[in-house]
């Protein structure tokens, strides 16, 4: 057997992909951002396919992409922040490798994300209040999908990248 993959879910903007960076400089592992890769299969950014062809259809993009994947590779895959919400894909994940949930506030979140545009569901509803509400509905998602829970506010990608292998590696991990 092949070495287990690692696939970082949480909120937008809790470090998903600056961590999976971490996790490439430190261990050599290889790296894949969800994102990027639809957004490459498709060829458009994440906003057109929320305008042009709807959230449904990327939600299917995440699915299909999450169920092509092999497992026990010992890649790292950055998630996109919604993907823990379908069953299906936390089944897919499951079966593929170890699941890691990046924690971060709402305000810590809020000053990250806050000068991006290109999260369609943060356009027109971009302050702390918004963030607070969506995370706590997604944050039973998120909980009951993690094997590892790794809170990221004031710590640097690579003491959580450290911490994630730790972990990953102790016996109960
Ligand atoms: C989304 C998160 C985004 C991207 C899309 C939807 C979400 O990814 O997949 O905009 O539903 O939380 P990031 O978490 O990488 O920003």
């Amino acid at each position: 057997m092949g070495e287990t993959n690692i696939f970082l879910i949480g909120f937008m903007g809790a470090g998903k992909s600056t961590v999976a960076r971490a996790l490439h400089a430190l261990y050599g592992k290889d790296r894949i951002e969800m994102d990027q890769k639809i957004e490459e299969q498709e060829g458009k950014t994440i906003s057109r396919i929320f305008q042009e062809d709807g959230e449904a259809y990327f939600r299917r993009k995440e699915t299909e992409f999450l169920l092509a994947l092999p497992t026990d590779r010992g890649l790292v895959v950055s998630c996109g922040g919604g993907v823990p919400m379908r069953e299906e894909n936390v089944k897919a994940m499951r079966s593929r490798g170890k699941i890691v949930w990046l924690h971060a506030s709402p305000e810590t979140v809020f000053e990250r994300v806050r000068h991006s545009h290109t999260r369609p569901l943060l356009e027109g509803n971009m302050n702390a209040g918004y963030i607070q509400k969506l995370m706590e509905e997604r944050r039973p998602k998120y909980e009951a999908a993690a094997d590892i829970i790794a809170v990221t506010d004031g710590k640097t990608a690579a003491e959580i990248g450290k911490e994630i292998m730790t972990r990953l590696n102790a016996p109960e991990g």
